[in-house]
């Protein structure tokens, strides 16, 4: 086994579950590279220095630079706010490092093209944080769309709604500004539900008509209680065209009550349809036209040893893997894309043809017209 060093600047959510992800990775896949956790990086030396003991970093900094011109770092994640993400991991790249950056890939298409442009002037793999796609019983309920199991493929139907801003007491955040996050639930939540519809359908959306709202306008300042705008959607819609002739729905809002993690797809096809629920996320529902009539019916697959690679996680079914491990999973696919020089899944350039829907989804929003995705 061959050791990669680490870096990983932000160490909130997703810092801590890409540290988590490292520290596991090798335990679980046995094989492949063990990453070395060498340089951890927050906004002060006292966050940088607690969350360096809490994670089991070697060293700490309080400046992203700092990691990116690390010798002894080969592979950098970026777990900071999304206005953050272009400069460093274009600033890691032509430092001849790989990146594992977060979603969505930064905040504008500018920066998005120029992420991509640096990507393919080096030599380093990328891999944005679309996890939702590597649990192995999504990946299975592709292979199950590539055999034909349900026919060919019609419609794909999906809505992620999370309640994190729905009390409009919450304060202000970094994430309902249009300068520090981009799109609101567009960019946190609907990226990933367009990353599920490009992974599961093999193709990618061409066309839609998107809406937008903003549900709750006004917020209090955590630092001094004065009001602040939000100015980013708190729910967005789309109907839209894929380039195969799927034709479908989606739906992101970051207001509902309720829906803890209510990422929801279903896939129609012509002999067939699969649905997934990742408040259930060690199942997915199948229904094929094969069976008679009267006793045919939706049933539930468990994930198991036979959905690679739950196996390294588990010897048994129905034990069930967690948000962490599908962590970890992402993380085993751009190590061994590192290893091997395999393609992995969604890289920059996968990356920005959905941040390309994003935009598309924003911009038809505001006249109401059809709009056709940059390609
Ligand atoms: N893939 C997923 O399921 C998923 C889930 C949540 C968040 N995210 C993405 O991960 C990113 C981070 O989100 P989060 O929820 O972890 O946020 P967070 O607020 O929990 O953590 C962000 C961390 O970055 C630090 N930080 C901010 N600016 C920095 C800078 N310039 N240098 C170093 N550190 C800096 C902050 O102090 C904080 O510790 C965002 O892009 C978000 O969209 C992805």
């Amino acid at each position: 086994m061959r050791e990669i060093g680490i870096g990983v600047i932000g160490t909130g959510f997703m810092g801590k579950a890409h540290a988590i992800a490292y520290s596991a990775s090798a335990s679980v896949f046995g094989t492949g590279l063990r990453p070395v956790l060498q340089i951890v990086c927050d906004l002060s030396p006292e966050r940088a220095s607690q969350r360096a003991t809490d994670l089991g970093f070697s060293r700490y900094t309080d400046k992203w630079q700092d990691v990116v011109s690390d010798p002894a770092v080969d592979l950098i994640s970026i777990c900071t706010p999304n206005d953050t993400h272009a400069e460093i991991a274009i600033a890691a790249l032509k430092a001849g490092k790989h990146v594992w950056c977060e979603k969505p890939m930064s905040t504008s298409l500018a920066d998005s093209h120029a992420m991509l442009a640096a990507a393919q002037e080096s030599n380093g793999k990328t891999i944005i944080g679309y996890n939702y796609t590597k649990n192995p019983v999504v990946t299975y309920a592709r292979r199950l769309i590539e055999d034909g199991k349900i026919g060919r493929v019609s419609g794909f139907f999906c809505r992620y709604d999370v309640e994190n801003e729905a009390d409009e007491s919450r304060p202000w955040s970094w994430r309902m500004s249009r300068n520090s996050s981009g799109t609101g639930a567009n960019g946190d939540v609907l990226s990933h539900v367009i990353s599920i519809g490009h992974f599961l359908t093999g193709s990618h959306i061409t066309n839609v008509v998107g809406d937008i709202n903003i549900v709750h306008e006004k917020r209090t300042n955590p630092d001094d209680g004065s009001e602040m705008l939000v100015d980013n959607d708190d729910m967005v819609s789309a109907l839209v065209h894929f380039e195969n002739g799927v034709k479908g729905h989606i739906g992101a809002s970051r207001v509902t009550w309720g829906r803890k993690c209510g990422l929801r797809w279903e896939i129609h096809g012509t002999r067939g349809t699969i649905s997934f629920d990742q408040e259930r996320l060690n199942e997915i529902k199948l229904f094929t036209a094969e069976d008679d009539d009267a006793s045919n019916g939706f049933r539930t697959i468990l994930t198991g040893p036979y959905h690679p690679p739950y196996s390294a996680f588990l010897p048994n079914a129905g034990h069930s893997l967690g948000y962490m491990d599908v962590k970890i999973c992402e993380l085993h696919d751009l190590l061994n894309g590192i290893e091997t020089g395999a393609d992995v899944w969604p890289d920059f350039t996968a990356g920005l043809k959905i941040e390309q829907v994003m935009d598309a989804v924003d911009r038809s929003a505001q006249t109401g017209a059809w709009v056709k995705v940059d390609s």
